[in-house]
């Protein structure tokens, strides 16, 4: 029995052998196709993540999408930015009774740029409006409350809005842009802006002019002023109407670039103020072909009296130009010119103060010219009756251009007779009463034969010797005819 027991297990031997053969082949087999799936697995896996990763790059740096809920997302952020855009009104009422305080109630929740001794001024977009840029709505010319303002990613501008290429320069004045002082005190920030960004003269012209006065949109500048600005920044004024240009008065128009100014001349160091000066000065004076050299005669001392018709005009001017006449002709080298500012264009005025080194003119903003004479000349000026109690400090207004500007304010004459007679209305209150000022302001002015005589010759004598001091040290004027930019 032992033979089929070891046929048996002969047998069984061999199936196992057979067996384990077979089993060492499948393991081999089953082993490579695992292996070949792992790797096929990775391949997969490698695969997908570069896709993945290839997609997310190309959304990331395209600003795009290819997904469906993705690219809905995105847009639906930019139309929530594009709405969230809020318009607030460009006049803030709660302020009115301090409107030119602090952030003033034009743009009120805007705060000023402000560096040491420099202009103070807002520009869009920048670092301050965290990349925002401006958008203005509405072009009320009456009502400055109705116009509104507000800021705007350049991916999200408010819908319909219209984007305006170019630097835009938006100018708040609390008077007006035809008083020439009242005009250049709103221009002159600009020019400053100008200068400091002097590295490239040519990128900080501005392609258009936005004028406000107390929020309402203003659209004209006065002849001076115009011409002023064009010397200035080397091409004619494009004053922004806003006609046409917006789809309808619901729209508003941003701007790509905006540069904000309603301080005038604040937060300006002396030193900065002077530099405004003798660039506008020089620039002027290119503008109307004026020779930038020293007069021929050095000994010459021109007196100019530059004057007015009608409120603020001498009572009797032949009176008074007969004065200076004859106290000037007691001087060497002495000449006397009388002009009327009303009389002149912008390049008249120009080149007529360039002969000047004594402005004669009663107080009105003709004074204004006085910073297109040459440095340290003379300004003497004349007051009606009343004006030293009752006008304030607005009366000394040439007084600071005279320092802003670098020139000598030689003094002024108030007249105590005044509102007697000659056509002139007399105050019926006490002469110290508020009341008067309006009689006052716009009184004639009456003379001192005596006064007038002597410090006409007096400030004549003090430019002759100033000139042929300057002339020892050999001072040159600016002969540069780029006048620094
Ligand atoms: C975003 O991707 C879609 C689909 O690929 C394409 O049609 C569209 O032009 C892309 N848009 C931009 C801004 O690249
Ligand atoms: C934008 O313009 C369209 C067509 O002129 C007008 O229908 C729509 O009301 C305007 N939307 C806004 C918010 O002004
Ligand atoms: C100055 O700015 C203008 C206009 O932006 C540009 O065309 C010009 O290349 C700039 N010049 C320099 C020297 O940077
Ligand atoms: C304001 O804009 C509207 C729409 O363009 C125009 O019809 C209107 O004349 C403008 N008003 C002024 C004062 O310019
Ligand atoms: C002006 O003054 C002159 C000279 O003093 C005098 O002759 C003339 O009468 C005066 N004119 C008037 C209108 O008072
Ligand atoms: C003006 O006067 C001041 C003080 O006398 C002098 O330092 C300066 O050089 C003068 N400027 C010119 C342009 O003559």
């Amino acid at each position: 029995m032992a033979k089929p027991y070891s046929e048996l297990g002969k047998r069984s031997r061999k199936i196992s052998s057979i067996a384990s053969l077979c089993s060492a082949k499948l393991f081999i087999l089953l082993a490579v196709f695992a292996i070949l799936f792992v790797v096929l697995l990775h391949i997969q896996i490698i695969a997908s993540t570069f896709d993945f990763t290839h997609q997310w790059r190309k959304a990331l740096f395209t600003g795009n999408c290819t997904n469906g809920d993705q690219e809905l997302e995105y847009s639906s952020v930019a139309s929530k930015l594009q709405e969230s855009v809020t318009f607030l009104p460009l006049k803030d009422l709660r302020y009115s009774s301090k409107p030119l305080q602090g952030h003033t109630w034009f743009m009120s929740s805007m705060q000023d740029t402000h560096e040491e001794g420099q202009v103070k001024y807002q520009e869009y977009p920048s670092k301050a409006s965290k990349g925002r840029v401006l958008c203005i709505k509405g072009n009320d010319t009456h009502d400055g409350s109705w116009n509104s303002y507000a800021l705007a990613w350049p991916h999200a501008l408010p819908r319909n809005a219209t984007l305006m290429k170019g630097i835009t320069f938006v100018s708040y004045n609390h008077y007006n842009y035809d008083n020439i002082w009242h005009g250049l005190s709103a221009v002159v920030p600009f020019v400053a802006w100008r200068l400091r960004n002097n590295n490239n003269c040519s990128s900080s012209s501005p392609a258009r002019w936005v004028l406000y006065h107390w929020g309402e949109l203003r659209t004209t500048m006065g002849p001076w002023l115009s011409s002023l600005m064009a010397a200035a920044f080397g091409e004619p004024l494009n004053i922004e109407k806003f006609d046409g240009r917006v789809s309808s008065p619901a729209a508003a128009v941003c701007f790509e670039r905006a540069v904000v100014m309603r301080h005038n001349e604040g937060g300006m160091s002396r030193e900065r103020r002077l530099e405004v000066y003798d660039f506008l000065r020089c620039k002027a004076r290119i503008f109307c072909h004026v020779s930038m050299e020293r007069r021929r005669r050095d000994d010459e001392i021109g007196m100019t009296m530059l004057m007015r018709n009608g409120a603020r005009s001498f009572k009797n001017q032949t009176a008074v130009a007969g004065i200076f006449r004859e106290a000037c002709r007691k001087v060497e080298g002495c000449r006397l010119t009388v002009a009327y500012a009303g009389e002149l264009d912008f390049c008249g005025q120009v080149k007529l103060m360039k002969s000047t080194d004594v402005l004669v003119s009663p107080h009105g903003a003709q004074l204004t010219n006085m910073f297109l004479m040459d440095r340290n000349s003379t300004v003497m000026e004349f007051f009606p009756k009343g004006w030293l109690k009752l006008a304030g400090v607005g009366q000394y207004v040439y007084h600071w251009i005279a320092s802003w500007s670098g020139m000598n304010h030689g003094g002024a004459w108030r007249d105590d007779t005044g509102g007697d007679g000659d056509g002139d209305v007399v105050c019926p209150f006490d002469e110290n009463d508020r009341r008067c000022m309006s009689v006052y302001k716009n009184a004639r002015i009456g003379y001192d034969e005596r006064y007038f005589s002597e410090w006409a010759e007096k400030v004549a004598r003090g430019v002759k010797l100033r000139k042929a001091e300057e002339q020892m040290l050999e001072k040159k004027t600016t002969t540069s005819s780029s006048c620094g930019c």
